[in-house]
């Protein structure tokens, strides 16, 4: 599989806070391409799917309910060491943690409410890429 790409979705809370804007800047200034976007919203049976790895979590259930409560921004994203250099940009799950001037640092909340997924692998880069579009929707 490629290993130039990631996907990420600017969660609900971003959207609600009028993020989109603001974090698109910093993925285009950290020279990210987007090879494709879309707003949409997760059902509860999507958002069960997409983080089925984390079912047994404690969180699996709040996770779920927030990640479908509100429309989201989906995208692939496109750069040399992509998921990488990704999980950098964004920072730690714990905007606490998040180091100065990531994505979660400026942007998000609390570790529920923390503005961005980003794939932790190649492989997951590809199947939840795929989960969100259909082939005539990356470029
Ligand atoms: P993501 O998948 O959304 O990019 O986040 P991540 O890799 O940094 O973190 P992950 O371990 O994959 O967890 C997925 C999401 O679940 C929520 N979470 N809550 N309350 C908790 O202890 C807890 N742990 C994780 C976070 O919203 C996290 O982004
Ligand atoms: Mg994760």
């Amino acid at each position: 599989m490629a290993t130039n790409r990631t996907f990420t979705m600017l969660k609900p809370d971003s959207v609600k806070n009028g993020y989109i804007g603001a974090i698109l800047e910093k993925i285009n200034a950290a020279g990210f391409r987007i090879a494709a976007m879309k707003m949409t919203q997760m059902t509860v049976a999507d958002a069960q799917a997409f983080y089925a790895v984390h079912s047994e979590r404690p969180f699996f259930g709040e996770l779920v309910e927030f990640m479908s409560s509100g429309p989201i921004v989906a995208a692939i994203l496109e750069k040399n060491n992509a998921v990488e250099d990704f999980r950098v940009l964004i920072g730690a799950t714990n905007p606490a943690d998040a180091a100065e001037g990531t994505i979660r640092k400026l942007y998000a909340t609390s570790m529920g409410e923390n503005a961005v997924h980003g794939s932790d692998s190649d492989e997951n880069a590809a199947i939840e890429g795929a989960f969100h579009f259909a082939g005539r929707e990356m470029f």
